[in-house]
């Protein structure tokens, strides 16, 4: 009795030390006390980049990190813990003006109307949060391609930026876990990958989901019938042509998250003596003429100075970034003159060059199930929350599942308008055009529903971020500038026409029932699919570009090959605002390579 009751409360405590694992606390050793203080390194912002930079940097000497948030998983509950939740609640991802309000996790940040779709505000979810983004996003782990990290290091004039010399480092921070088969109980969904390009025992846990969604390999079939046919190498060796099942930064052994913070944070927590302020926010970069010297902190009310004898390091990502440079007097002149903001270096780039791609759906309901329609009936919900709490196994355990990218067929591109083509034509001859993402999702009726998306891999419009005050706590402007560019929509008329090829396919036919829900049967001619397209196309949540890299002098560059800031010395920005252009693939693959590259420069000094 009293041996079945020991084991009774082991695996109670199993189980509960798997749900609890991210329901933690930092001590108060590791707690940066409230108060002037001076550190070798003063990093801004505890997201992705944030805390990557902030570990590696930690090792070899001493760094404190700011974030305006807290545990998200603890602010947030499961919500963005369990990955099925990234699609189902995660509930601040809603890009309507409506958006449910989550201060405690989300900057709650919007766009002015986008004059070019339908005046649209776009509400636009980004982490506040340790972690940042990495807490809110779909975990998919995908590098961009070999020509798009040539084009970059044509832009900014360094070899080093050539995607043989980036592997090193995108290495470092990954540590692989091979899919379990046995568990993803798919024999059509096997994902195929070059284990050479992954992980080299990094922080950061790489996989692929415990569960693959019956309706995504039956939309993952059609694509391959139309000739996205399976890319062997998967999405991490520089090739982004075909279709793959994708990565995840997911913890396969316990099925959760795996974010910045899972990872590097843990990580340095445990092995340094980094310092974290949490729900503490930098208010402004403090300048000794044109040297960064520090940052102001303000937690709970409480005003201090963080002092930096090496440098200040801004990663704030891709809207807080350029409106902490620009409060702090780096930044256009024309802007910081009008706001009586006093000028330390003049970098017309700052908040430029706004790259956001788009994304239009196209879907059907199917006759399929998928791993909404199981979660949400109450017959075979039990189970799947059984099998995710006893194996880390069943629909809860999967997000994202297949993507594929392409260059349009040259059937579709001479559809398009000569300028288009001829926009298209400048780029590298082996960068994809689209990338399409198979989805499911359930209707209130419990009926399944497929659901494909088209978006583009070249953003070419370009919006901007500015301020309106000197105060952080007013919300920086934010113009996405979708459709500036018409390419952008061209190439999304054409995403849906592919799409439709796809649905039209035999496996894709043997699945849907009825008509096209989406954009649906009156949505026909190129015009009204440019209509259709600026009353529904989306972000993905890829924005980048507004603190790019670039030559010295260039007009968007604000740093250089190494992050450091033009005209201020000891401040870098390292976070996705650096990237000089919409690369394609996900940003997060190459923001975390990127702070490895970045940490390796300053350590080598
Ligand atoms: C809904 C969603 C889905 C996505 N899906 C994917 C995906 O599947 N795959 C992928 O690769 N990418 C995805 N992304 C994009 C990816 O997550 C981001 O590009 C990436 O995380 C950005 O990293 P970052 O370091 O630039 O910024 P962040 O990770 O956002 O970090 C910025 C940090 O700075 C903090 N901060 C800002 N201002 C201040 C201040 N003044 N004081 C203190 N702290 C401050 C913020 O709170 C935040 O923690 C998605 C993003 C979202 C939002
Ligand atoms: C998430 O948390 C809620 C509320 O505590 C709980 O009801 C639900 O079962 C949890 N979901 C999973 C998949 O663990
Ligand atoms: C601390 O560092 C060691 C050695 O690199 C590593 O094995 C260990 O996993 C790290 N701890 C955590 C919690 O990451
Ligand atoms: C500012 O810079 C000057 C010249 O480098 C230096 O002497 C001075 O100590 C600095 N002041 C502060 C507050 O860092
Ligand atoms: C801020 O104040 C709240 C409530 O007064 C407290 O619970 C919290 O611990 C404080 N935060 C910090 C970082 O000191
Ligand atoms: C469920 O709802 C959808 C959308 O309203 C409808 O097309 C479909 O026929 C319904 N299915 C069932 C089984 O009622
Ligand atoms: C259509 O579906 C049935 C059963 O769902 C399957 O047996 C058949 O092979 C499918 N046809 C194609 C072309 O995939």
């Amino acid at each position: 009795m009293l041996v079945l009751r020991g084991t009774i409360i082991a695996l109670l405590s199993a189980l509960a030390s798997a749900e609890h694992r991210h329901a933690k606390k930092l001590t108060s050793e590791q707690i940066g006390t409230i108060g002037d203080a001076t550190f070798d390194y003063v990093i801004v912002g505890g997201g992705t980049a944030g805390l990557t930079i902030a570990a590696r940097l930690a090792s070899v000497a001493s760094v404190a990190v700011v974030e305006a948030g807290g545990y998200y998983e603890i602010d947030y509950g499961n919500a963005s813990v369990v990955p099925l939740y990234s699609l189902t609640k995660i509930d601040v991802i809603d890009p309507s003006e409506n958006f449910p309000h989550r201060p405690e996790i989300d900057w709650e940040l919007t766009t002015v109307p986008q004059v070019n779709a339908n005046k649209r505000v776009i509400h636009y979810a980004q982490g506040k949060t340790l972690g940042g983004s990495s807490a809110l996003n779909t975990m998919s782990y995908v590098r961009s391609s070999a020509a798009a990290y040539q084009r970059w290091v044509g832009m900014v004039g360094d070899d080093s930026y050539k995607f043989d010399n980036l592997l090193p480092h995108f290495r470092k921070s990954v540590h692989l876990t091979p899919p379990n088969l046995e568990k993803r109980n798919a024999a059509n969904a096997t994902p195929q990958y070059d284990t050479s390009v992954y992980g080299n025992g990094g922080p950061l846990e790489v996989s692929w989901n415990n569960w693959v969604d019956p309706t995504i390999t039956w939309l993952a079939t059609a694509m391959q019938a139309i000739g996205m046919s399976i890319n062997p190498k998967g999405w991490s060796a520089g090739d982004l042509n075909g279709g793959s099942w994708v990565p995840s930064t997911i913890d396969t052994a316990l099925a959760t998250r795996e974010s910045a913070e899972t990872s590097f944070l843990e990580y340095a927590l445990a092995n340094t003596s980094l310092q974290v302020y949490p729900h503490s926010t930098v208010t402004k970069i403090l300048l000794n003429g044109t040297s960064a010297r520090g940052v102001k902190v303000e937690t709970n009310g409480t005003v201090y100075e963080l002092s930096a004898r090496k440098e200040v390091i801004i990663s704030a990502g891709t809207f807080h970034s350029p409106q902490l440079l620009m409060i702090s007097g780096i930044g256009p002149k024309a802007t910081l003159d009008e706001l009586g903001i006093p000028l330390v270096a003049d970098l017309p780039g700052v908040g430029q060059n706004l790259r956001d791609p788009i994304s239009i759906g196209t879907s059907h309901i199917v006759n399929t199930i998928s791993g909404q329609s199981i979660v949400s009936n109450q017959v075979t919900e039990p189970k799947a929350l059984r099998q995710y709490k006893e194996e880390a196994a069943g629909p809860y355990s999967s997000a994202a599942g297949w993507i594929a990218y392409e260059r349009l067929t040259s059937e579709l591109r001479s559809t398009l308008p000569q300028s288009t083509q001829e926009k298209l034509a400048a780029l590298p001859v082996d960068s994809p055009e689209l990338s399409f993402i198979a989805g499911a999702s359930v209707l209130p009726n419990g009926t399944s529903q497929g659901a494909m998306s088209a978006t583009i891999c070249n953003t070419f419009s370009v919006g901007s971020v500015s301020i309106r005050s000197a105060k952080i706590s007013d919300p920086p402007i934010i113009d996405l500038g979708w459709f500036s560019d018409p390419a952008d929509a061209d190439i999304l008329v054409a995403g849906i026409k592919r799409l439709r090829q796809v649905w039209a396919t035999e496996p894709a036919q043997n699945i849907t029932l009825g008509a096209e829900v989406r954009p649906g049967a009156d949505v026909g001619t190129d015009a009204e699919m440019l209509d259709y397209i600026r009353a529904n196309a989306q972000q993905i949540w890829h924005p980048s570009s507004t603190c790019s890299m670039g030559k010295k002098g260039d007009r968007n560059a604000v740093v250089d090959s190494e992050a450091r800031v033009f005209g201020v010395e000891k401040l870098r920005v390292m976070d996705f605002s650096i990237v000089p252009f919409s690369i394609p693939g996900h940003p997060q693959a190459t923001v975390y390579m990127l702070a490895e590259k970045i940490a390796d420069a300053i350590k080598r000094g």
